[in-house]
């Protein structure tokens, strides 16, 4: 059996972020999660081994406390899993344009600077027969090609995220591969009425909810093939295919 490995996933008190950290635990790995809001699902996580560490990382404030905190927790990371996000519509970042400054935050400044900070305050293991020691994954979306009505400043942020990935995976190479998920429809949400639900479905070749453990099928993938870096994984269940202005080429 392989050593377990110490694994920091951002937001894990609902949804995504709470699947991978229970997938993790599972399978006996150490998960140190960031939180903003106590949950029920965060506390049977705590239950589990989970050590939590409350942030707002839409703070930038937040980041020296944070990486000291898991300094002092651990003194090996294999893996970042930078999930923490918000959404919000245009609509919305117009009645609150504090919303976009936190988008960019959130999305892009924070993964970056906590990367870099814990890269240098939790150094890797140098490379092993050249392949990477730690792996950094970003959950961006499959709809940042494309655009889509009503959301630019969260796409746009999104966007951003999948280049910073690339930059840092050429700044921390060979110690580290650093990788995104650009998800198409992966839940919906409790409020989704029958008829949006419909519709979003019949824009995927494959019309099913594939729920969070396709997100943790994709970042089990990334964790383990060293091979890849700089990349990002598509996982739209063929909405590319059906909406060919949501292609990256
Ligand atoms: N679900 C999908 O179908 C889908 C589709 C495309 C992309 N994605 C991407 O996949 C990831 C997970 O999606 P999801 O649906 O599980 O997201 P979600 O339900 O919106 O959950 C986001 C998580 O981020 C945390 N968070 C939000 N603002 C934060 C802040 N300022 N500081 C710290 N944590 C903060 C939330 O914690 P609190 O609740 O405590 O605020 C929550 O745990 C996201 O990056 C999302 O963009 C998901």
């Amino acid at each position: 059996m392989s050593a377990p490995r110490t694994l920091l996933i951002t937001g894990i008190s609902r949804r995504i972020g709470a699947h991978l950290a229970e997938h993790y635990l599972a399978l006996g790995d150490r998960v140190i999660g960031t939180y903003r809001h106590e949950t029920e699902t965060l506390q049977a996580l705590r239950a589990r081994g989970l050590h939590a560490i409350r942030a707002d990382l839409a703070l930038p404030d937040s980041i020296p406390p944070l990486v000291e905190a898991i300094a002092t927790h651990t003194p090996r990371l294999d893996a970042i899993v930078h999930n923490a996000s918000i959404w919000p519509s245009d609509a919305d970042c117009a009645r609150d344009p504090g919303l976009i400054a936190q988008l960019y935050q959130l999305h892009v400044t924070t993964p970056v600077n906590l990367t870099l900070a814990l890269h240098q305050r939790l150094p890797p293991p140098e490379p092993v027969n050249g392949r990477a020691t730690r792996s950094v994954v970003f959950l961006t979306d499959a709809k940042v090609s494309a655009g889509n009505l009503g959301f630019i400043h969260y796409l746009a942020s999104k966007a951003a995220a999948e280049s910073a990935m690339r930059s840092l995976a050429l700044t921390l190479a060979p110690h580290t591969r650093v990788n995104a998920i650009a998800p198409g429809l992966i839940l919906f949400h409790p409020q989704d009425h029958a008829e949006k639900r419909a519709a979003r479905l019949a824009m995927n070749l494959l019309p099913f909810e594939p729920g969070a453990s396709v997100i943790a099928d994709s970042v089990d993938y990334l964790l383990q093939c060293p091979a890849v870096t700089g990349t990002t994984l598509r996982v739209d269940a063929g909405l590319q295919l059906l909406n060919p202005s949501v292609r990256d080429d």
